[in-house]
């Protein structure tokens, strides 16, 4: 019997530093003590599920390395079922990422053990999960596979088109809940087009994060605004990851899509006012529930 909630996805050790403002080609900038800290956006998403509680747990891969034991530890602690995260022969994945005084980020990603995810290793692992957790961060075959067979066993599949990719139309076909901030979404339908125009790429329904002004959800009976509590923002790192990880607990426990997006843009907008992805998303406790 697997958990509920499956996150198929990237671990990342995410090495952080603040600047002023980023350097050019050819430039170079001091910024602040780098700070080492659990990300990458499948093991943000799980340790967002597993802090409110929800039975979940990640399929990855990490290097034999502390930063890959770092992150068994951080992922762990959430409560997040860790035996579908293999070790690889690759080191762990590193986010270098720098975070501006406006809480805004930027981010180089070298995949390393993320990489070495196959097809093979999504195929027989869905009995038993009500919804699988899919984002981009590995190959993009295995992301295919894994929606494919995820639709074949009946469980529901949520991909958050993060970092955006290039799907085949039979893969968005597939999935019952497309996530994707307005820029991914500008980028599936052109820009200005309006947020219905999703559902004709295939998905039965999507959400679309906006940052401070909260989601809109898309679905054929009609599009819903969701807004956001105001925080002060200090780091919108893993904020979109903590937005999948609370919907993806939320449709488990059979709730309804806009009710699981309410709950998701409060999750994003606790955790943009603490440092880190991982660290900062909440329990269900202090959200308040
Ligand atoms: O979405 C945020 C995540 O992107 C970071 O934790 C970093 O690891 C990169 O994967
Ligand atoms: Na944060």
């Amino acid at each position: 019997m697997n958990s509920d909630v499956l996150v198929v996805g990237s671990a990342n050790a995410d090495l952080v530093v603040a600047v002023d403002r980023r350097p050019g080609g050819g430039e170079t900038v001091l910024g602040g003590d780098t700070v080492l800290s659990p990300g990458g956006k499948g093991a943000n998403t799980a340790v967002a599920a597993g802090r409110l509680g929800a039975d979940v747990a990640l399929l990855g891969a990490v290097g034999d390395d502390p930063y890959g034991r770092l992150l068994l530890d951080s992922l762990r602690a959430a409560g997040v079922d860790t035996g579908l995260v293999r070790t690889s022969e690759r080191p762990t994945g590193i986010a270098y990422i720098t975070v501006t005084p406006d809480g805004e980020n930027a981010i180089l990603v070298s995949p390393g053990a993320n990489s070495s995810l196959t097809p093979g290793d999504v195929d027989a692992v869905f009995d038993g999960v009500q919804v699988m957790v899919v984002s981009l961060e590995v190959p993009l075959p295995t992301v295919e596979h894994a929606v494919a067979r995820a639709a074949e066993e009946g469980v529901k599949v949520l991909l958050n088109l993060s970092p955006a990719a290039k799907l085949s139309a039979e893969t968005l076909a597939k999935l019952d809940v497309l996530l994707v901030n307005e820029h991914e979404a500008a980028w599936l339908t052109g820009p200005g087009a309006d947020f219905r125009q999703l559902l004709a790429l295939g998905p039965r329904a999507a959400v679309v994060t906006l940052g401070a002004d909260g989601a809109v959800v898309v679905e054929a009976e009609g599009v819903t605004e969701v807004a956001s509590p105001k925080v002060e923002a200090v780091d919108t790192t893993g904020a979109g990851d903590g937005f999948a990880g609370a919907l993806a607990a939320s449709l488990a426990e059979g709730a309804d899509l806009v009710t699981a997006a309410k709950r998701a843009v409060r999750v994003a907008a606790f955790s943009v006012t603490r440092h880190g992805a991982q660290p900062s998303y909440p329990t269900a406790a202090e959200l308040g529930e």
